[in-house]
């Protein structure tokens, strides 16, 4: 596993789009990408760059199930917004969250997994040491499926929408075996609020307590984060 220590996001994310661009470089076909905060300085350099992204395919860690792709806290919102709009990709896989069957949703998204391996994983971490929807306790094993969001989650999450019941209560989420076949993966966690999180998923044991803490197994991982967030490391990862 390889720490590197930004001084902050914005040089974090030249890092991963340097990692991004390097490996398309050496043939990547299909990068596997996440939403949320971390990742938006790395698609900023990725929508300023002069890369050409039209012949790549591009598959999502997850989507709320139960939101239209033009509702703003949906993740197709999200994707279109950060890079999609200004960078198409060839093809672009989301979990569709308007799917009439969640269970086929499920299992289409599996086959589009399997048919499209994923050369470059881009990921974020949870305070609790979540990774995409994958919370403490599911199974190290387990592909995608349907998440049941916990209250504490639906309460977190309603300060984006109008009122505590137009929180989806559902997701779908690429599993933690799927993730760990990515042939490589990239980390992104900035912030004080993930030093706990960082420090179980690089010194950690590995347990399903800690969803990250499996990424020590996988042979090739760059963990991408700033000062505050690897402040709770030992020295060795420091220097
Ligand atoms: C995103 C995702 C989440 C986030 C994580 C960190 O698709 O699945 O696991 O990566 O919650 O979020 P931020 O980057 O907003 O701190």
């Amino acid at each position: 596993m390889k720490v590197i220590i930004t001084k902050d996001n914005i040089e974090g994310g030249t890092k991963a789009f340097e990692i991004i661009k390097k490996g398309m470089g050496n043939g990547a076909k299909v990068l596997g990408l996440a939403t949320g905060s971390s990742p938006i300085p790395m698609y900023d350099d990725m929508c300023d760059s002069d890369l050409d992204f039209s012949n790549m395919t591009s598959i999502n860690l997850d989507e709320y199930y139960g939101l239209n792709p033009d509702n703003d806290q949906s993740y197709h919102y999200f994707m279109q917004k950060h890079l999609f709009d200004k960078k198409p990709f060839k093809n672009s896989y989301i979990p569709n969250g308007m799917a009439k069957d969640i269970d086929e949703e499920v299992d289409r998204y599996n086959e589009i997994i399997a048919d499209n391996p994923i050369d470059i994983q881009i990921l974020g971490i949870g305070r609790n040491g979540h990774i995409a929807f994958n919370e403490p306790g599911t199974p190290f094993g387990s592909l995608t499926h349907k998440v049941n969001l916990t209250e504490s989650t639906i309460k977190a999450n309603s300060r984006f929408f109008d009122n505590e019941d137009e929180v989806p209560r559902q997701a779908i989420c690429m599993g933690i075996k799927s993730i760990m076949q990515s042939k490589k993966i990239v980390l992104l966690a900035f912030g004080e609020s993930k030093q706990d999180a960082i420090k179980a998923l690089v010194e950690g044991p590995v347990t399903e307590e800690v969803p990250a803490s499996i990424l020590q197994d996988h042979p090739d991982v760059t963990i991408i984060c700033d000062e505050e967030a690897a402040a709770k490391l030992s020295d060795k990862y420091r220097k």
